[in-house]
């Protein structure tokens, strides 16, 4: 019997995170790890499924592996690692492909979305995807995954491929279960507030970048997209002021009636600056931690090294009975 639940997750190390990134998952992260066996992991192998610049993809990587301890996570707690330092994630790959329909990844939003942004490159790897990262949870029993929304369908697909795989050949995996936090799930663009906000949006006002210094965060969410009301109350309909909402409430913990009050009588413009400062204040030990681990390349170097030999003395269990059970020799 394991005594504390795993909790599993993953970031692509694809530039700088983003405030959507930070408060839909990496945040809980840094919580979780109190309280259960956490591992964390940078999904290089994800990366690739666009194109990627090589030796920005390998700068990336390690900026990311900092950024997630420069957020609170700490190796000597959780175990944090680069996923393509544990090569059990690509044979798991080979393995759950077999055990995945062609149907069920046709129905991903996700690779619908990247194969019409990238319709010069819809490769296997892209509509694949999904399989990667079942065999990233899989791996290891996770009984819970801290994600944002937008994964919601990847993780009812990794639920429904180890279901699939233990009644065909016999319990093995772990049944995972999504966690996902209760505000600030989905981060909306600031210039779109319909719309998730995303690294990959082609206007850079409407995404925060979490080491972006404190005026251009305050600049960017005086920019945000509102509506015509002058009240700063949640409702249906006023998608931008329920963002930053969101957002506000996600760093300083009040609740939106709380916001309501404070801001009643003032209008928008102090409510988006005030947004703007917390956001950066809540940021500035982050950007501060991150300035500190990346010169240190020695430290990053033996904490991934570290984390890869943990992580796959833990993966390696469950690849070996997996082979066994599809009749591997
Ligand atoms: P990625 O790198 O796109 O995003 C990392 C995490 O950030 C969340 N997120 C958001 N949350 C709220 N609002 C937003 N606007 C927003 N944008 C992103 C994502 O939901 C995610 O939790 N496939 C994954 C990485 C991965 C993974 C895994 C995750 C690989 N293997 C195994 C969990 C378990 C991805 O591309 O996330």
């Amino acid at each position: 019997m394991k005594d504390k639940k795993i909790i599993l997750s993953g970031i692509q190390p694809t530039g700088t995170f983003t405030l959507g990134n930070y408060i839909g998952a990496v945040r809980n992260w840094t919580k979780l790890q109190e309280e259960y066996d956490c591992i964390y992991m940078i999904a290089n192998m994800h990366a690739i499924t666009v194109r990627q610049d090589p030796a920005a993809l390998r700068k990336n990587t390690a900026n990311a592996y900092a950024l997630i301890l420069a957020c609170g996570i700490d190796p000597e707690k959780s175990i944090a690692f680069i996923q393509s330092h544990n090569r059990c994630h690509a044979e798991m790959n080979w393995v759950l492909s077999c055990s995945t329909q062609f149907g069920e990844l046709s129905r991903m939003t996700q690779f619908k979305a990247k194969a019409e942004k990238h319709p010069d490159d819809i490769n296997a790897g892209l509509f694949t995807y999904p399989v990667l990262m079942a065999g990233d949870i899989l791996l290891y029993q996770s009984d819970l995954v801290p994600v944002g929304a937008d994964q919601k369908q990847h993780l009812e697909l990794t639920r429904d491929i180890a279901q699939r795989f233990n009644q065909k050949y016999g319990e093995l995996f772990t049944i995972p279960e999504p966690y996902i936090g209760e505000t600030g799930a989905r981060v909306m663009s600031l210039q779109d507030p319909t719309s998730k906000m995303s690294k990959s949006d082609d206007n850079p006002n409407a995404c925060i970048f979490i080491l972006e210094d404190k005026d251009t965060i305050i600049r960017k969410f005086r920019r945000a997209i509102t509506d015509s009301d002058t009240c700063v109350r949640y409702a249906e309909g006023k998608d931008g002021i329920n963002n930053l909402m969101t957002i506000y409430s996600a760093v300083t913990n009040k609740s939106y009636d709380e916001i309501e009050r404070e801001f009643d009588g003032k209008g928008y413009g102090d409510f988006k600056t005030a947004v703007g400062e917390a956001v950066a204040d809540h940021l500035a030990p982050v950007r501060d931690n991150f300035a500190r681990l990346a010169a240190d390349k020695a430290y990053l170097e033996k904490c991934w090294t570290e984390g890869a030999q943990k992580a796959e003395s833990i993966a390696r269990r469950t690849l070996s009975k997996a082979y066994r059970k599809v009749g591997f020799n």
